[in-house]
């Protein structure tokens, strides 16, 4: 488990390390979308609009509080958007699966039914951090679908781990606010990719 914690951590900032470099080229380069001509706060705007629109489980408030905390959303097109998106959601779920580790630790305040759901959510986060981090690397050689499905599955993962609750009938479990975190940042990224895929219909 430790070591799994440490590759994990390491992983996670040769990543974001990766992406920060990926996001100079990107917001230096030319953008190939020159059809929105959005300074970059109406991008982040008109972006968690569409997205939210579309979605279910997507709310407006917290597409743009999400992305505007990250400095470099303002300073990029939106391939840019769908990596920070992509870099957010990494980030939740890494950190979800440590947190879910630090609660197993502590295992006497739940009982048999909440510790394998707990367990369950383990797993599920952990491949959610794997499915994640094959996302980016297929965004960055431009393979949206393969993106795309790493990203589904992620969202899929959140809502697994909130049924393994559900029938236990709580209000609030002790994932349900990182479950819906990611749900929501993996249905960010999801959209902006499909946007670039269809040719920004916004
Ligand atoms: C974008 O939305 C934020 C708050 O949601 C608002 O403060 C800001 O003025 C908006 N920017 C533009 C360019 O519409
Ligand atoms: C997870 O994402 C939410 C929404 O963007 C953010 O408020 C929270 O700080 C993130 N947590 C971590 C550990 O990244
Ligand atoms: C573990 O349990 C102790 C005592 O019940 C509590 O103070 C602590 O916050 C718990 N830690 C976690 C990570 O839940």
């Amino acid at each position: 488990m430790q070591h799994m914690h440490e590759t994990m951590l390491q992983f996670s900032f040769f990543s974001f390390t990766l992406c920060f470099f990926f996001l100079i080229i990107i917001s230096h380069g030319r953008s190939s979308i020159s059809t929105i001509s959005a300074t970059p706060n109406d991008l982040i705007n008109q972006t968690c609009k569409t997205c939210s629109g579309r979605s279910t489980v997507l709310k407006y408030n917290f597409c743009s509080a999400s992305l505007e905390a990250i400095p470099v959303s303002h300073a990029t097109n939106l391939q840019g958007l769908a990596l920070v998106a992509m870099e957010l959601a990494l980030e939740n779920a890494t950190h979800t699966v440590i947190s879910i580790m630090n609660l197993l630790k502590n295992g006497t305040s739940f009982d048999h039914f909440e510790l394998a759901s707990l367990k369950d959510c383990l797993e599920l986060y952990w491949d959610a951090v794997l499915s994640i981090a094959d996302s980016i690397e297929a965004f960055l050689s431009e393979n949206n679908e393969i993106a795309e499905m790493g990203m589904f599955g992620s969202m899929e993962a959140a809502a697994t781990c909130e049924e393994g609750f559900l029938e236990k009938k709580v209000e609030v479990h002790p994932l349900t606010k990182e479950n819906y975190n990611l749900l929501q940042l993996c249905d960010i990224a999801l959209c902006i990719i499909r946007l670039l895929v269809n040719g920004l219909i916004m």
